[in-house]
């Protein structure tokens, strides 16, 4: 008897990396039942929006999705291929579930961010009863142990999720609220994942966390720490690289910097948001640190590690920013200068304090700032990316690029770099000279003497 024709799954991730890598687990508890992923929605069985809920614009965008599923499943319907669910995951289901239901009757399930390894048994049961809605009450201990580990081979760099949620109520943050309390994986659990990542040929790991540089799980093999953590993953053969996201600069201690100083694994590129440059608005975010703490943490990385490369995200126009406020802002931003950086205008997130504080600030004033500190954003990563121009740097290789015999890596600081090079290369570090920087990339060229090395 032959198999079954594969039921076809879409899955699309809005948001932070920790929905990437929560949409990969979500593929692979669904696999035995059939399905496989495919690259567009038009015409699956199954779509799952993995949503975000951190501004309201990303929020929204759930919505006009779901008016776009909804004309796709009558086509598919109508063309008598069958039934489309639609399945809504991730933080909005969380924090929505509910309005979902009550607003877009496409909806089939909505499950919470702890939830996923119940999704087969859930979408069974959402088959036969319409618009079932189920509330996140797992414990994320629950969740990580039953999701499957491993994952499809192929790719080179690869998220790992050690730590999940945040305990630190950043006055204009969801994510307390979304994604609950810190929870740290155990480090045994996480080895293995690694481990078996590696042995599929990850040769890079992204450690992941909404506040990861917090991690420190109950069990003794997480003592010590992300430092730790780091450590012990580095003594992994064949892991080349490490890195982490995202951090918190109260949460980043002697340990960690030493760990910069120490692991060579443990790559050179840290995004550590800071959010505001004025100690005003940064106690009315609850961040738990003045400018002058940020300023002298950055020193000490720097001392630890010359070389780092600072990423950051910052929030324009929280209640109360005024313009000398903001100043401080691009003051910061000189003085400590982003290889990369995020900048978001605030957004009012209900059930937040920050969404009530007095001293909104009008859309148009935002805009402004937000266009301000773009503006310098982009100076300032294109002078980061033009001091590469004529020197070597390691290039790890993940893919073939867009043109005909191009390779496609990435840089220790996280630039993308294109060089001519033969397709054996990817999986490996080799050294590239670099020839010209754009604002998102590098292009380089392969140094032949070290070529017959890294190929031997
Ligand atoms: N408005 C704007 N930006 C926000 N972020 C989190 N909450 C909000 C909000 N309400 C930003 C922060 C955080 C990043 C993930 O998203 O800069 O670091
Ligand atoms: Fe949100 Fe603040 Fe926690 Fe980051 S540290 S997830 S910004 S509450």
């Amino acid at each position: 008897m032959s198999d079954p024709p594969a039921k076809r799954l879409f899955i699309k991730s809005y948001g932070c990396q920790m929905n990437v890598y929560d949409s990969e687990r979500m593929a692979e508890v669904l696999r035995p039942l059939g399905y496989a992923l495919t690259d567009r929605p038009e015409g699956a069985d199954l779509v799952v929006l993995n949503t975000c809920h951190i501004r309201e614009k990303a929020a929204e965008k759930v919505y006009s999705e779901l008016g776009r599923l909804k004309e796709m499943r009558a086509e598919k319907a109508e063309a008598g291929q069958g039934r489309m669910g639609v399945v809504v995951a991730g933080c909005v289901a969380q924090a929505e579930g509910e309005e979902i239901i009550r607003r877009a009757p496409v909806v089939d399930l909505v499950v919470g961010p702890q939830a996923y390894h119940k999704l087969p048994e859930l979408i069974a049961r959402a088959s036969r009863q319409m618009g079932e809605r189920l509330a996140a009450d797992f414990t994320p201990e629950e969740k990580f142990d039953a999701l499957p580990k491993a994952r499809e081979a192929g790719g080179v760099s690869a998220f790992l999720t050690v730590q999940e949620g945040c305990d630190k109520f950043c006055t204009f943050c969801v994510v307390p609220y979304t994604r609950g309390g810190e929870y740290s994986r155990p480090a045994d659990a996480i080895e293995a994942e690694a481990r078996g990542l590696v042995a599929q040929g990850v040769r890079e790991l992204t450690l992941l966390g909404q506040n990861v540089n917090a991690y420190g799980g109950k069990d003794e093999g997480s003592s010590g720490g992300l430092a730790a953590l780091v450590r012990r993953l580095a003594r992994i053969e064949g892991l080349e690289r490490i890195r982490y996201t995202t951090s918190h600069p109260r949460e980043m201690d002697e340990a960690l910097i030493a760990a910069h100083a120490e692991v060579p694994q443990l790559m050179p590129y840290l995004h550590l948001p800071v959010q505001s440059g004025s100690d005003r608005i940064l106690r009315a975010m609850n961040r738990g640190h003045t400018i002058e703490d940020y300023r002298k943490l950055i020193d000490k990385i720097r001392a630890a590690r010359s070389d780092i490369a600072l990423s950051c995200d910052f929030i324009v126009g929280f209640p109360g920013e005024t313009d000398a406020d903001f100043e401080a802002t691009l003051s910061l931003m000189r003085d400590v200068g982003y290889a990369s950086a995020f900048a978001f205008k605030y957004s009012r997130r209900p059930g937040t304090p920050a969404a009530s504080m007095a001293g909104q600030v009008d859309e148009s004033v935002k805009e402004q700032r937000l266009a301000r500190l773009l503006e310098l954003l982009e100076q300032q990563q294109r002078a980061f990316n033009a001091a590469q121009v004529g020197r070597t740097v390691d290039v790890l290789f993940e893919r073939p690029g867009r043109h005909e015999g191009q390779i496609l890596g990435r840089s220790p600081f996280l630039q993308a770099v294109h060089v001519q090079g033969p397709q054996t290369l990817i999986g490996q570090v080799a050294p590239v000279k670099i020839g010209a920087a754009a604002m998102n990339s590098l292009t380089g060229e392969l140094v032949a003497s070290e070529l017959a090395r890294v190929l031997a």
